[in-house]
Formats: structure tokens, C-alpha cells, sequence
């Protein structure tokens, strides 16, 4: 028997250090969040996807009543774009979110949930092209080189 080990390589830093066209996608993503409809959970989620084209898209969190049928705003962002420039892949995505409780951007990284990493792995493997991932935290941001590198050992149409 052997153990196999994952190395995510994470790069962390300041809003500030980031190349332009990040701090770019992050301010969309931020200002995304202002359209969120979350009456339950008062947690507002934006997110910003540039398409390989340049085109930013950006989208919120759209929550319902019974839940489940809620939507985080990672897969309002990439439906829309997928929908509206079909055949465009993805470069990057930003997310970033606040509390109703204090108003102030989460001074961490926001981190996608599960359901929107398997979502987002799709078009990785649509356009064989890693999506660069911005997680907004106002102290500190993680960069991470692909939505495969969030979601180790995922599952994908090549197994079917
Ligand atoms: N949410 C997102 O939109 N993106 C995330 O990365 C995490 C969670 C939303 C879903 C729900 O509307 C609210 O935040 C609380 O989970």
C-alpha cells in the first residue's frame, strides 16, 4: 500500500499586490454583492468571471424561500456567462462577501461551497482550460491556479 499526497499551491497576499486585471475582477465581484437577494441568510456573495474574450461577468447570491432551490453566486455568474457568450471560456473568477451583521467585506478569503466547485470544474473541462481563482478577503486573498486545485480527486464526464 502506498499514500498518495495533494500539494495545493495557494499564493497569498495583500488586495494591493495583485496585477490590475485581478484587483479589477475583485471590485466587480464586490460590487456584485450589492445585488444579492439573501433575506435568510443576510450573508452577501458577489462574483466576477472574465472570459477569455476580456467580458466580465458578474453575478450575487439569489436565495428562495425553501432553500434548496437558492443559488450561490459563483453559478448565477458562470450561467449567465455560459449562456450569454456560448463557447467563451473562463480565465478567471473572483469572489468576495459581507455579513449584514457588520457590513464590512469578510477580512478573509470567501471560499466556494462543494456544489459550486463541481459546477465550476465543468467548465474547466469544457474548454480544457484552468479558470485562475481570486478568493477576497479585505487583509488578505488567495490565488489559486484552477477550480481542479479547490476540488481534489472531483468527478468528471471523462469517467462516464
Ligand atoms: N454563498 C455563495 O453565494 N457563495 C459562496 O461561496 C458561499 C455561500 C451563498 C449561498 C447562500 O445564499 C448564502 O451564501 C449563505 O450560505
Amino acid at each position: 500500500m502506498e499514500t498518495h499526497h495533494v500539494t495545493i499551491p495557494i499564493q497569498v497576499c495583500t488586495p494591493d499586490e495583485l496585477p490590475e486585471a485581478d484587483q479589477a475582477l475583485i471590485a466587480r465581484a464586490k460590487a456584485a454583492t450589492q445585488t444579492a437577494y439573501a433575506p435568510y441568510s443576510h450573508f452577501h456573495v458577489g462574483a466576477a468571471i472574465r472570459l477569455t474574450t476580456g467580458d466580465i461577468v458578474a453575478g450575487s447570491n439569489q436565495e428562495n424561500a425553501a432553500f434548496s432551490p437558492s443559488l450561490c453566486a459563483e453559478r448565477t455568474t458562470m450561467n449567465w456567462a455560459a449562456a450569454n457568450y456560448p463557447g467563451i471560456p473562463f480565465e478567471a473568477i473572483a469572489i468576495a462577501a459581507w455579513r449584514e451583521s457588520d457590513g464590512a467585506f469578510l477580512d478573509h478569503p470567501i471560499s466556494p461551497c462543494g456544489v459550486c466547485r463541481q459546477s465550476l470544474i465543468e467548465s474547466e473541462q469544457r474548454y480544457h482550460r484552468p479558470i485562475r481563482v481570486l478568493l477576497y478577503g479585505s487583509k488578505q486573498v488567495f490565488v489559486l491556479r484552477s477550480i481542479a486545485d479547490l476540488l481534489p480527486l472531483h468527478f468528471t464526464g471523462e469517467d462516464l
